[in-house]
């Protein structure tokens, strides 16, 4: 049984996992090497508990401390195989016979990162979406030789923190959500790069159109509403239309040359005179959106069964 998690690398993704969990009332510590870290880490942690949570999150700057009693890793440090790999090497001292170890790589194949680890047939992927700790979906994968047991373990502990675990068949890069989101951004990139609309018009087209709809269907609910007679038509037609570029976008290229990498250097397809506010108003925007959400699922009888 899950009691005790540790998670690796206080970044970006791994100060939202530790909040969820302690949120949850499980013991997490955080292990974060970089020291200088640690203050700005309990600051973060500290601002994303609500009037309502109090969250006991122990940081660690050695990882002996932070693994030894944990039932579940979850590592989330800099997405470089050496680096993970030099992780997985050191935990392998340190961690119980039976401690589940999961990955939130975004890009890395579970057999990639698996190879050659003794606890191999304990590892998953369990990827988060930032930020960790509003947004429900965590996407989930084993190897052919992870037991079922950890994997059903995970999945529950996931679904105890309110999340909605998704479960993989296959190990593929991108695994589906970023497969899809990647999709899009080919295709709005395209629309861009061909003068067919400006930034602002096909964000709206996402925000005020498709986003609306996909916060409560997904593409084949939506196409099972539409008719599939229709899409049928939709997709023979306008698929020979699409982009199938296979290498990234040149407005996502020149910006990155000129140093345009968006909010966190102030400009990027937009200028962003307060980018921490922005951050900050989506994350808030987002968390009402999933209130609302579960609000909404509470009034509808038929889509609370
Ligand atoms: N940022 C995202 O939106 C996102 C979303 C889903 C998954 N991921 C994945 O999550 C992982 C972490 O991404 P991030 O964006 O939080 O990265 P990040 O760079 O923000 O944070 C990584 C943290 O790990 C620390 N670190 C460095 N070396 C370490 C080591 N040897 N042991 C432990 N910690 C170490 C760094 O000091 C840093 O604090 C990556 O695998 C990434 O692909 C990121």
């Amino acid at each position: 049984m899950i009691q005790n998690i540790a998670v690796l690398g206080a970044g970006t993704m791994g100060i939202g996992i530790a909040h969820l969990f302690a949120n949850h009332g499980f013991a997490v510590s955080l292990y974060e090497p970089n020291d200088a870290l640690l203050p700005s880490t309990r600051e973060k942690l500290l601002s994303m508990e609500r009037a309502d949570e109090h969250c006991t999150v122990l940081l660690f700057s050695e990882l002996e401390k932070a693994v030894t009693d944990a039932d579940l890793i979850v590592e989330a440090v800099p997405e470089q195989l050496t680096i993970k790999r030099d992780v997985y090497g050191r935990l392998a001292r340190l961690i119980k016979e039976q401690t589940i170890v999961a990955s939130n790589t975004s890009t890395f194949a579970l057999e990639t990162l698996a190879e050659g680890q003794p606890f191999a047939n304990r590892m998953v992927i369990a990827h988060f979406f930032n930020p960790a700790h509003v947004i429900p979906l965590v996407e989930i994968l084993g190897l052919p030789a992870t037991s079922p047991a950890d994997m059903e373990e995970i999945v529950e502990l996931m679904r105890a923190c309110g999340k909605s675990p998704v479960i993989l068949k296959k190990d593929i890069p991108g695994f589906i959500a970023n497969r899809l989101q990647a999709a899009l951004m080919r295709e709005a990139c395209y629309l861009l790069e061909n003068g067919v609309a400006d930034i602002e018009q096909i964000d709206t087209a996402v925000k005020e159109g498709l986003g609306m709809r996909w916060a409560f269907k997904g593409p084949f609910e939506i196409a099972d509403l539409g008719g599939l007679d229709i899409w049928s038509k939709v997709t023979g037609h306008l698929f020979p239309k699409l982009s199938v570029s296979t290498v990234e976008p040149e407005s996502i290229l020149t910006k990155t040359a000129e140093d345009h990498l968006g909010i966190k250097s102030g400009k990027g397809y937009y200028s962003y005179e307060d980018p921490v506010g922005t951050a900050e108003e989506l994350q808030s925007n987002l968390q009402k959106l999933v209130s609302l959400k579960a609000k909404i699922r509470m009034d509808l009888p038929s889509d609370s069964e």
